[in-house]
């Protein structure tokens, strides 16, 4: 089969590779219909998430057909149409009965396109399929349910229900990549007073203006210190989300929260960032971190399949399966390309 392979820093190629195999009863052999790229694809491919090594097959999103079943899978069968997730759950240990899927113990976690072989291929081999992927309904279109792999449930858990947003907040996204965009639209769903998104690149504020966003700052012609305050009584934002991924934006949004609000980071970060304690300690603020577990994937598929969340927008681009290289370029470049999500498929 073909697949899209890291190679190092900086080296990529769309090659052909050995088919994968069932090598644990629970897995399942999925062939991908519709695949994306990610945000965090791109930090790896900068070199920041060391824990891929060169060989890897990258993605860990797609939406696919089941070919073949280990033995012990019960919930999914081969012909089933299905959404790959970015997270694997074991089902067993601690952590998934406290449903924190992202810490597995028992082989799960993010493993896709970072510990194991991802899905920017012609087929992925899911482990723990039963708990690691969902049979989609027969009238959603896959690139829909695509946008439920990773970008929908990681900003509604890390960014909007970690943050605790609540009817009447002025809520800060900064950032307006599809994460920061996926995190306005589940904001959205409860009825803040005002959405404030802040990025570098005016192309993504006017998306950020199509997603919702009552306010937008370009952060490097306009201080959103000052738009904040003006918007709040002096006050700052009741929660703030981080959807970059440097050091100086998370010092943002620990700058433009309230006393007593949440800051909610999401951003994968590959450096450390300045926490100002001497200013913070008598603020109240409490500040979030994680990576996504997926818990909230049957209700955002609800709310996918009536619409109260529209993932039609967030799809930019088209391409076939052999055009990876190019769907690459085309997402890396999005100041210009005004990409969002690429979807490629067969
Ligand atoms: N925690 C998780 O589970 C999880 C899951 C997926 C993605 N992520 C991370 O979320 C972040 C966003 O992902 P994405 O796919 O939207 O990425 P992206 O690169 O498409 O978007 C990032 C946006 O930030 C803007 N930006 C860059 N520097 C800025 C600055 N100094 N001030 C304001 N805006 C700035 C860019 O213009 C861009 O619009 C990444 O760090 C990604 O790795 C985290
Ligand atoms: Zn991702
Ligand atoms: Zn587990």
């Amino acid at each position: 089969m073909r697949a899209m392979v890291y190679h190092g820093p900086g080296r990529k190629a769309w090659e052909e590779v050995p088919d994968p195999e069932i090598t644990d009863d629970s897995d399942a052999i999925v062939r991908v219909d519709a695949v994306t790229i990610c945000g965090t694809d791109l930090h790896i491919l900068k070199g920041d998430v060391p824990a891929v090594t060169p060989g890897r097959i990258l993605g860990h999103e797609a939406v696919g057909t089941v070919d073949e079943v280990g033995d012990g899978v019960r919930t999914v069968c081969p012909g089933d149409r299905v959404l790959v997730s970015c997270i694997s759950a074991c089902g067993t240990c601690q952590f998934c009965h406290e449903g924190r899927y992202r810490q597995c113990l028992g082989g799960g976690g993010w493993i896709l396109g970072h510990k194991i072989d991802g899905t920017q291929a012609d087929y992925v081999r899911v482990p723990f399929a039963d708990n690691s992927a969902y049979v989609l309904p027969e009238q959603m279109p896959s690139e829909e349910a695509l946008m439920l792999a990773d970008i929908l449930p990681t900003s509604y858990e890390v960014g909007v229900l970690n943050g605790g947003v609540r009817p009447g907040d002025v809520v800060v996204v900064v950032g307006a990549g599809p994460i920061g965009l996926s995190a306005i639209t589940g904001a959205r769903l409860f009825s803040p007073s005002h959405i404030v998104a802040v990025d570098l690149a005016d192309t993504r504020l006017e998306a950020a203006k199509q997603f919702g966003a009552d306010v937008t700052v370009n952060s490097a012609k306009e201080d959103p210190l000052a738009v904040v305050k003006a918007l709040t009584g002096g006050l700052g934002a009741d929660v703030t989300i981080e959807a970059v991924g440097v050091p100086a934006t998370f010092e943002q949004t620990v700058a433009l929260v309230r006393p007593g609000g949440h800051v909610a980071n999401i951003g994968v970060h590959g450096a450390p960032a300045t926490l100002h304690l001497e200013e913070q300690w008598i603020r109240d603020i409490t500040i979030t971190t994680g990576l996504v577990d997926t818990y909230s994937t049957a209700r955002l598929l609800r709310l996918v399949a009536t619409r109260q969340v529209d993932a039609r927008p967030f799809i930019t681009h088209h391409f076939g399966l052999d055009e990876f290289p190019r769907a690459y370029d085309v997402f890396a470049n999005a100041a210009d390309t005004g990409a969002l999500k690429v979807v490629l498929s067969r």
